[in-house]
């Protein structure tokens, strides 16, 4: 048997489109904000202007060096909160070593209504309610689920095991697929047997960053693998999941690159939309 290739662009572009004809209505605009020049995040920053021009979405990109400062950084931020023209803005991540541990304080200093990466404490706490309350989804949890839901794959009463418990990617997928109706079992870096967990999962979410960590020995026959794992190794970007042999077990997988990355960029310019619509009625 051989796994049915879950790709990202179809389902990416099926949302840029039907979220085309809203931007050009609703005129949002982006702001990405980015210190310093980390080569991942030039990529990533690069990926989200392409997309938005590509749908008409209005954005500028506020450059800093890596040297500065947290004040000039924080009024950056708080200048963004005021203005009315802005719809939605992120700090790109990481930040420089001097100012990562300032992470925290940075997110929370974000207006939660334009807070697009949905990585503040407001609209991660909402997802804990239901489906009706996941306004702002972190990009790539809201991808992830997209792409279940665009390749029809159920959820409900499935067991869904997830490798890694980050804030953006780990917790907060977890919590989507809960509130549709999965069993959830996130696992971890102190997860004792990490194998005789993956083995029971329906559907395997592996968000580590260390490529290749899961193997066809950890995967149960016929289960829907997502991996969303991204490492620069000297072969290239690789998942999590070591394609070549995990595909011939699962039913159905996400490549490394094509996956589920083309995904995230479509979800941010979703909750670039979603945020001047419900600013609109506020
Ligand atoms: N770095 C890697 N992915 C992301 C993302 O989705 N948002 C931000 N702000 N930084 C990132």
């Amino acid at each position: 048997m051989s796994a049915l290739i879950l790709r990202g662009a179809p389902v990416a572009e099926a949302l840029l489109a039907s979220l085309k004809s809203e931007v050009t209505a609703l005129n949002p605009k982006l702001v990405i904000v980015q210190v310093g020049d980390d080569p991942a995040s030039q990529s990533y920053v690069r990926q989200k202007l392409k997309s938005c021009e590509a749908v008409g979405l209005r954005t500028e990109h506020r450059t800093f060096k890596a040297e500065v400062t947290l004040p000039v950084l924080m009024k950056t931020i708080a200048d963004l909160n005021a203005d009315s023209d802005v719809t939605g803005f992120i700090v790109q991540l990481p930040l420089p070593a001097h100012l990562q541990p300032h992470v925290p304080d940075v997110i929370k200093a974000i207006d939660p209504k334009k807070d697009v990466d949905g990585f503040g404490a407001y609209n991660l706490g909402k997802m804990f309610l239901s489906t009706d309350f996941e306004h702002l989804p972190p990009a790539t949890p809201a991808g992830i689920i997209e792409m279940l839901r665009f390749y029809e794959i159920p959820v409900e009463g499935k067991h869904a095991v997830i490798v890694g418990r980050s804030n953006i990617v780990g917790k907060p997928i977890a919590m989507m697929l809960l509130n549709r109706g999965a069993t959830v079992t996130v696992c971890h870096s102190r997860t004792q047997d990490l194998k005789a967990m993956t083995k029971q999962a329906d559907i395997l979410i592996a968000a580590v960053g260390k490529a290749g960590m899961i193997t066809k020995d950890m995967v149960k026959k016929g289960a829907v693998v997502i991996d969303v794992g991204v490492s620069r190794t000297k072969d290239g970007l690789k998942g999590d999941v070591d394609f070549e042999s995990v595909k011939d077990i699962a039913s159905a997988i996400t490549p490394v690159p094509g996956g589920v990355g083309p995904m995230t960029v479509a979800s941010l310019i979703r909750n670039c939309v979603t945020a001047k619509k419900r600013q609109m009625h506020s």
